[in-house]
């Protein structure tokens, strides 16, 4: 067990998202998402693997409970399937979907676990696509409502509220790279998507104050920018980059005002996308920020012709997960210090809400020295007067890890996909320790 002092109250959990473990897509009157109709279309994820069965979760829930109860954990971030309460993506709650988030919260408080929820990991309901999605801006509408329904319900209960996973990723690997769902290749008038997204954040939070009192978030994935070289081309390509993946859905949030340079991401007039009133509705007060951290991005002018400014290159001389991403948790204390310096006062406390690595073996000192790695990070940043409140590992289960299918395991717990047997890995009982040191349950 790594020998730092966290203060009392700081949380150790773990993190999971409903496509990726819950399989059960047609039971309990769930509607149909994004990556059911991505997952299922020929070619486009490793091996042609989907989220149908994933980890069983739906209907195994009870003993994963049981298995975060014994590794002490204080924390569980789980994400809601959108289409599991609204099949369509708008109307009425469907009782099934509300009864089973119902149940899992409930098995939480009983196994003194506090549950933070995500509302939005990605799974878009189908329906809401078809109609145009996060380009139309009545998609952050609907999201309000979603929001209003689930907090209804849970909010008594739930201890902090994560709107978006990661927009960023959702829209750069969704909509502009075409690797994940919805599977498109906008390389011009990008900004009504991000713009919606940010207002489904708004309205999300509006929403969730109104029903419930637990402090509200989003997770945004961070990486520090390390320009390739001092060249103008490289300094200009690092800063653009800096721009999209981390200050475009900060700023707006934060500072209320997106960040200078940002209008490269439409060619139609800005004001008619963002409209009066919407950076208000975004930029409401948060209890919290979301930080998802992997690894810094190396990056480059693009050569000439290619599609968008600027190319990440490969990180070398860091140890590498078996996804082949560097590990380098002092990135993680360079993008905390950095996100202090931007945001000064406008910052509110952090939550590490994932991060993690992808390494296959049940004897993983490999996981257990990146989760170290993590915590002496976030230790370092503390220490420079940065206010991080609790961590949860990315992930309890190994589960479907999106285009990459079932090959990339980032689990504290290895999965038999065949039998669905669960077998603790070794980081598993290093990170009980951790926990139950933490947090001594009663
Ligand atoms: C961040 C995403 O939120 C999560 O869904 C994903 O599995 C991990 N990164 C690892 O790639």
């Amino acid at each position: 067990m790594p020998d730092l002092q966290f203060p009392p109250g700081f949380r150790f959990g773990v993190s999971t998202a409903a496509y990726q473990i819950e399989g059960a897509v047609a039971e309990g009157g769930r509607g149909p998402s994004i990556w059911d109709t991505f997952a299922h279309t020929p070619g486009l994820t490793r091996g042609g693997d989907t989220g149908d069965v994933a980890c069983d979760h739906y209907h195994r829930w009870e003993s994963d409970l049981d298995l975060m109860a014994r590794l002490g954990a204080g924390a569980y971030r789980f994400s809601i399937a959108w289409p599991r309460i609204q099949p369509t993506g708008s109307g009425p709650a469907n009782p099934a979907g509300l009864d089973f988030y119902d149940r899992l919260v409930d098995g939480l408080a009983a196994r003194g676990i506090d549950p933070l929820v995500t509302l939005f990991h990605w799974d878009l309901p189908q329906a809401l696509q078809d109609e145009g999605g996060w380009a139309n801006r009545d998609t952050a509408m609907r999201f309000g409502e979603y929001a209003e329904l689930v907090a209804e319900r849970l909010g008594d209960r739930v201890k902090m509220w994560i709107t978006l996973n990661e927009p960023y990723i959702h829209f750069a690997l969704g909509h502009v790279q075409g690797v994940h769902a919805p599977g498109l290749t906008m390389l011009s008038d990008q900004l009504p998507v991000v713009h919606h997204l940010l207002l489904a954040h708004g309205l999300g939070v509006s929403a969730l104050r109104r029903a419930s009192g637990a402090p509200v978030t989003l997770a945004n994935n961070y990486s520090p920018v390390w320009p390739k070289s001092e060249s103008d081309e490289d300094q200009l390509a690092a800063a653009m980059y800096d721009l999209v993946q981390n200050h475009l859905f900060t700023d707006p949030i934060l500072l209320g005002q997106y960040p200078p340079g940002y209008e490269f991401l439409t060619t139609a007039d800005v004001d008619s996308i963002v409209m009066e009133g919407d950076l208000e509705v975004i930029s409401q007060p948060i209890q919290a920020l979301g930080v998802n951290y992997y690894n810094p991005s190396l990056i480059a002018a693009a050569p000439e012709g290619d599609p968008l400014p600027f190319v990440r290159l490969d990180i070398e001389g860091y140890p590498k997960t078996a996804f082949d991403w560097p590990v380098v948790p002092d990135g993680l204390r360079e993008l905390l210090v950095g996100l202090k310096e931007r945001y000064a006062d406008r910052l509110p406390p952090i939550w590490i809400t994932e991060s993690g690595c992808s390494y296959p073996d049940l004897d993983d000192q490999f996981r257990i020295d990146y989760i170290a790695g993590d915590l002496a990070a976030i230790r370092a940043a503390m220490d420079a007067g940065v206010e991080v409140h609790g961590y949860c590992t990315w992930s309890l289960l190994d589960n479907f890890e999106w285009a990459e299918g079932y090959e990339q395991r980032f689990g504290l717990v290895h999965v038999d996909f065949d039998t669905q047997q669960r077998t603790p890995r070794r980081s598993f009982e290093w990170y009980r320790e951790l926990c139950t040191a933490a947090a001594p349950r009663p």
